[in-house]
């Protein structure tokens, strides 16, 4: 026979009871927190926009029409102060643009510390070196003799460089106009040297305006 409290219940049904209350308090404070946790994953945290990075600018070099086989020039890009030199080789090239696909443009920093290279075309020798004839068309570097192979973006073909020159992208539009768009890898010297990431020629200066 069960014990009667004062109330006249008995003493096994109130500690039944408050077992009970005790195993739903914990069940409803579980199922709080899973009603909170699935509330927070339905949360979505706005995306915080961050500065906007400068982008390569589109600007006229030259036009078609300008341009004959061993025709070569110096522009800035992207940077102001940062030389490149545009070439149509007269053979199609990788990367080249234009009707014959020979049409193409690099850096003109060289890539090994950072003297300026200058064309050279088959079959004439840089003048810092006579004894050199060059078999295609190539940048000679007069510092420390590194040679780059302009048909193949580039390629070093001689010398102590540890990397091809970056390669301008070119586009030509519907009237013949070439236009640099932006750079290949690597990137150009003195801008993280070494460094496949183009974004860093971007760095360091004043972009030349689009045209
Ligand atoms: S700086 Fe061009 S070969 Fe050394």
């Amino acid at each position: 026979m069960s014990a009667q409290d004062e109330h006249g219940g008995s003493s096994e049904k109130d500690e039944s009871r408050r077992e009970f209350l005790k195993t739903a308090a914990a069940i409803s404070g579980v199922l709080a927190l899973g009603g909170i946790a699935s509330v927070m994953k339905s949360i979505v945290i706005p995306a915080v926009p961050g500065p906007s990075l400068p982008s390569f600018p589109r600007v006229k070099v030259s036009s078609l029409g300008e341009l004959t086989t061993g025709t070569s020039l110096i522009f800035n890009y992207p940077l102001d102060t940062e030389p490149n030199v545009l070439v149509k080789l007269g053979q199609k090239a990788s990367g080249g643009v234009g009707p014959d696909e020979d049409i193409v443009a690099f850096s003109q920093v060289c890539q090994h510390l950072g003297c300026i290279w200058g064309y050279v075309a088959p079959g004439q020798s840089p003048s810092v070196n006579k004894s050199y004839v060059a078999a295609s068309p190539v940048a000679y570097c007069p510092c420390h003799g590194s040679v780059y192979d302009l048909t193949q973006g580039a390629k070093l073909i001689a010398g102590p460089s540890p990397r091809p020159q970056p390669q301008v992208k070119l586009e030509v539009d519907s009237a013949g106009n070439i236009y640099a768009v932006g750079m290949g890898a690597p990137a150009i010297f003195g801008h993280d040297t070494g460094s496949n990431d183009v974004s860093n020629d971007l760095q360091g200066g004043t972009l030349v305006a689009s045209t």
